[in-house]
């Protein structure tokens, strides 16, 4: 069975169908109104959101299908004490195919041992978030006509930033990518990200601390709010809360065709000002969403039967992971770590940060 639950899930040959079949669905969205009659979609979302249940939820709508699920863990059984092992071996007996939200690093793996239908991560914590990875993807094709040759600037909360991970995972796959990270130190992005992912891949990375110094070479500039719920206090947050402002003075240098991202929702870090210019590209980015996502479902349906073939790193019993907000540290699963390639290190299956 596939599931999706990390961007790298996908081969970039698989990648291109799906930028392909949503393409396809955004020109002919008849031919899809009942490509899924008589399929359910359970959105199981333990955290807020907006444009990522939503649009799942619309998606399945258009595709002729039903939607079930909750949109707080409080009005489920969690509430109750319930673990996601067993909230996910139930609702998959009721529905065709899940989308699941957890503030816990790591639950969709622990789901996906449970699991009777492809699971979908809708985001796990600070972790990953590849369904916004794929409407990103689906931007830049649609903004730029291609995947290589592009220099990427990621402003913002780079350390919470779970998009910003799980792109930067998508976009080293192909060649020629230059990044320019542009955060506070403090909210730099996480070290397994640069050493396992950004490092080995060859893709150039600078880093910047304000916006101005990145514009002008950019081709896209990728906004991110800074992720007030994964502060330890309130203090920490406020310190950085108004680290970056994106307005028009900001953009003075950019290039003409700039394509100006946000995975949504913004707080304060782009000026009002800043939606009407053609270079700013996020509301359309978010009904991509809805479009990749309808190019999932489909996708993830039409091979539900398939065995998995890659299998995963060989694993090792070993004791707890250090990451306070990874799930191994408050439910019941294996403590397990997977052997990185690359540098030898020891790493949660769950969350991936370093155990040894
Ligand atoms: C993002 C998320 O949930 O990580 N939102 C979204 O899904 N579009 C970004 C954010 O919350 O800052």
């Amino acid at each position: 069975m596939r599931h999706l639950l990390d961007t790298t899930d996908f081969t970039l040959r698989e990648i291109d169908d799906m930028i392909a079949l949503a393409m396809d669905i955004i020109e002919n969205k008849p031919k899809y109104a009942k490509a899924c009659e008589g399929k359910k979609l359970a959105t199981l979302f333990f955290e807020p959101s907006t444009r990522t249940r939503l649009s799942f939820e619309a998606a399945m709508l258009e595709l002729g299908g039903s939607v079930l699920g909750f949109s707080e863990a409080s009005s489920s059984s969690t509430a109750k004490g319930e673990s996601v092992s067993d909230t996910i071996r139930t609702v998959s007996n009721y529905a065709d195919i899940i989308a699941m939200r957890h503030p816990l690093e790591g639950a969709p793996y622990v789901a996906k041992k449970k699991t009777l239908v492809p699971l979908i991560n809708a985001g796990d914590g600070g972790h990953a978030h590849p369904t916004q990875t794929l409407t990103d993807l689906l931007t830049i094709y649609r903004e730029k006509g291609r995947f290589d040759k592009l220099t990427i600037g990621l402003c913002g909360d780079l350390k919470f930033g779970r998009t910003v991970h799980s792109l930067i995972k998508a976009m080293c796959r192909y060649q020629n990518i230059r990044f320019v990270l542009i955060s506070p130190e403090e909210l730099r992005l996480p070290d397994y990200i640069i050493r396992d992912v950004l490092a080995p891949s060859g893709a150039a990375y600078t880093e910047a601390r304000t916006i101005e110094e990145a514009v002008p070479q950019l081709d896209i500039l990728y906004m991110t709010r800074v992720q007030r719920e994964r502060f330890a206090s309130e203090e920490e947050y406020l310190k950085h809360k108004d680290a970056f402002i994106l307005d028009l003075d900001k953009l003075q240098a950019s290039k003409a065709e700039l394509t100006i991202m946000h995975p949504l929702p913004r707080v304060n870090e782009i000026a009002e000002e800043v939606d009407d210019d053609p270079r700013a590209k996020y509301f359309e980015q978010a009904l991509n969403g809805k479009y990749i996502r309808m190019a999932l479902i489909l996708t993830l349906l039409a091979r539900r039967e398939e065995v998995e073939q890659a299998p995963r790193e060989t694993l090792f019993a070993c004791g707890t992971c250090k990451n306070p907000h990874c799930i191994s540290n408050f439910q019941r699963v294996p403590h397990l770590a997977g052997r990185s390639e690359t540098d030898g290190a020891a790493r949660c299956v769950y969350c991936e940060s370093l155990i040894r």
